[in-house]
């Protein structure tokens, strides 16, 4: 049985969330220029009923792209584009927080004028960047200096105030999937000498100096820290992932962080413990667990209290009112994995709402 509290409202500071069913930040690589599109105030409208939308991963600087077709969060163009959007969703009783997004290593010659891509250290790992040219093998990266890496900094502080411009709700760092603020925390990817590497708390300073930064432009309530601990993902790896993480976390609850965006699959592997429990209790913030919930587990984290709400990538692009299909115990709609990055309005905007397909079907 779903239970009522997850698709009931929360009161979280001045944050009046409908319900605890979140959208969870999706790439779509719908951008051609890096500018948001029409396209997308119709795709993010159409998803206003979550409890809370998280953007899609939105660059805060040119040198923080890694894919192609991505939004930034850096120029008039890109906030006034940013603006359609947040009105929109705002108009259809929606509330949308902008992910603000570094890829580090992860990015390519091809995004940066032919330069390296940077990251704590030059460490490389084995992948593949999409390209305008196609996929190609990935470099490795050029360190930053230590001003560099304060300018940084200045990067993430500037697009928190890009967003409020833009009329978001809020902003989440995206700490999670290797990409910078991942790349300083992990010591597979971080061997600095200087105050950004070495200690557990020496590589947590580089995230915990932008949530700062954040919080210092929107008030820690509409702040999110999303995290993705024991993830390899984009070559990522670290000796004491739990150790390291629950110190970030609890650093996080030291500042009065309002949302923690904790990733961590429903099903792990036989023999891993969760961590979830565990955050929840030093945690006392806005927590929104991810990855791989359905309405029925997602439905009982929250009724038994290990979350304060769930965030639904996959279902949210293939049903736009998912929501109410919860709430209706009605049929969920299955994503088309090759429409997820790129392309038009096929696979991203034309993915009826119930009402709709009952009609045609
Ligand atoms: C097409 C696609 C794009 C994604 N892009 C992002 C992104 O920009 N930022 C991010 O933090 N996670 C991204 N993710 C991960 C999702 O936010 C989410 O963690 C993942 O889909 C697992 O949740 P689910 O099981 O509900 O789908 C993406 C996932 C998908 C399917």
């Amino acid at each position: 049985m779903t239970s009522t509290k997850f698709l009931s409202h929360a009161e979280f500071g001045p944050i009046h969330f409908k319900n605890r069913v979140f959208m969870a930040p999706m790439t779509r690589s719908r951008a051609p220029q890096n500018v948001p599109t029409d396209l997308m105030v119709e795709y993010y409208t159409q998803r206003a009923s979550a409890g809370l939308i998280f953007s899609e991963g939105t660059q805060i600087s040119p040198q923080g792209v890694g894919y192609i077709f991505t939004p930034g969060i850096h120029t008039e163009e890109q906030i006034k584009g940013w603006k359609k959007i947040t009105s929109s969703v705002h108009g259809a009783g929606g509330l949308i927080f902008c992910q603000l997004w570094h890829v580090g290593r992860v990015s390519h010659p091809e995004f940066q004028n032919g330069q390296l891509p940077v990251a704590p250290s030059a460490i490389p790992f084995k992948g593949q960047a999409f390209t305008l040219k196609g996929p190609m093998d990935t470099v490795t990266p050029r360190a930053l200096t230590l001003d560099e890496v304060k300018s940084t900094i200045n990067d993430f502080k500037n697009a928190a105030l890009a967003a409020k411009s833009a009329g978001f709700d809020g902003v989440e760092i995206h700490g999670a999937n290797g990409y910078l603020p991942a790349q300083f925390l992990e010591d597979g990817s971080n061997q600095r000498t200087d105050q950004y590497g070495g200690s557990i708390e020496n590589r947590a300073r580089f995230l915990l100096e932008i949530t700062d930064a954040a919080i210092g432009v929107w008030g820690p309530e509409r702040v999110s820290v999303r995290l993705s601990p024991r993830n390899p993902f984009n070559g990522m790896s670290d000796s004491q992932p739990e150790k390291t993480y629950l110190y970030v976390i609890e650093q996080l609850q030291k500042r009065k962080l309002g949302i923690l965006h904790f990733m961590e699959s429903v099903q792990l592997p036989q023999g891993i413990k969760p961590l979830a429990p565990e955050v929840r209790k030093i945690f006392s913030g806005f927590l929104v667990l991810n990855s791989g919930y359905d309405r029925e587990s997602a439905g009982s984290v929250v009724e038994r209290g290990g979350a304060d709400a769930v965030s639904f990538g996959s279902l949210f692009i293939a049903n736009p009112d998912l929501p109410e299909r919860f709430a209706k115990k009605a049929h969920l709609a299955t994503p088309e994995k090759s429409t997820f990055y790129g392309g038009d309005s096929k696979g991203y905007t034309d993915y009826p709402k119930l009402d709709h397909e009952k009609k045609s079907g």
